[in-house]
């Protein structure tokens, strides 16, 4: 089944609860929460404490999107506010493997994520101990990106890997995805779509939310 995941970035922060509840009862099952730290991407969005405020007013599965430097250091804080799924980026983490343990180790599912530029292989010796790859389809700082299309084979290989390995390993992909390219995205292999302008950016994010859905169906 494949499942949305609204990017909390794309949310109107001065009411930020409420724009939640809106996709909640519109049926979506993740909250994708993208964590910037000006340094591994060039913007700032917020930290655990915002979203240990959220988790009182949500049942959505929270999946965090880590894209800062060092998230060994805040990995902790995270679980405690509220995390099921933390997602670090490969290009963040020299010792990938020990910080994938970490998450584990506090009982929730890891994830990592590549950007645009990052192949494949570096998640060769990795990829028996994930729960999640997440493939950007954009470079990542900044939401209302376009798509880059050459995404769509990396999705498509990366399906393959984890086939032929006879992993259980979910695939989201995140960046620029819209009713109109959604398609694409799950036919090549993913199995969890984030959006974040197409849904939250929407003036009704229930007709956006069901806009997506009558697509995934009839896939
Ligand atoms: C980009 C973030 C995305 C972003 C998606 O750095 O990781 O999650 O908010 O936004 P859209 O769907 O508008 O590209
Ligand atoms: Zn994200």
């Amino acid at each position: 089944m494949v499942k949305l995941a609204p990017s909390m970035l794309s949310a109107d922060f001065s009411r930020l609860a409420e724009h939640i509840k809106e996709v909640e009862n519109a049926g979506v099952e993740y909250l994708h929460v993208d964590v910037m730290d000006g340094h591994f991407v060039p913007n700032i969005s917020f930290g655990a404490p915002i979203m240990k405020s959220i988790k009182k007013h949500t049942n959505l599965v929270m999946d965090v999107h880590l894209m800062i430097e060092n998230p060994d250091m805040y990995i902790e804080d995270f679980v405690k506010s509220g995390a099921d799924i933390i997602t670090v980026h490969q290009e963040a983490c020299i010792h990938l493997h020990r910080t994938i343990q970490n998450i584990k180790s506090y009982g929730i599912k890891a994830g990592v994520s590549l950007n645009p530029a990052t192949s494949l292989v570096t998640l060769e010796e990795i990829l028996p101990e994930l729960d999640m790859v997440l493939i950007m389809s954009v470079n990542p700082g900044f939401g209302g990106q376009s798509f880059i299309k050459s995404s769509l084979d990396k999705i498509t290989i990366l399906k393959k890997m984890i086939d032929d390995r006879n992993l259980n390993i979910d695939i989201e992909v995140d960046g620029g995805v819209k009713v109109d390219n959604v398609a694409d995205v799950v036919k090549a292999g993913a199995n969890i779509i984030v959006a974040g302008s197409a849904i939250f950016g929407k003036e009704d994010v229930k007709r956006a939310v069901l806009d997506f859905r009558e697509v995934i169906e009839k896939i």
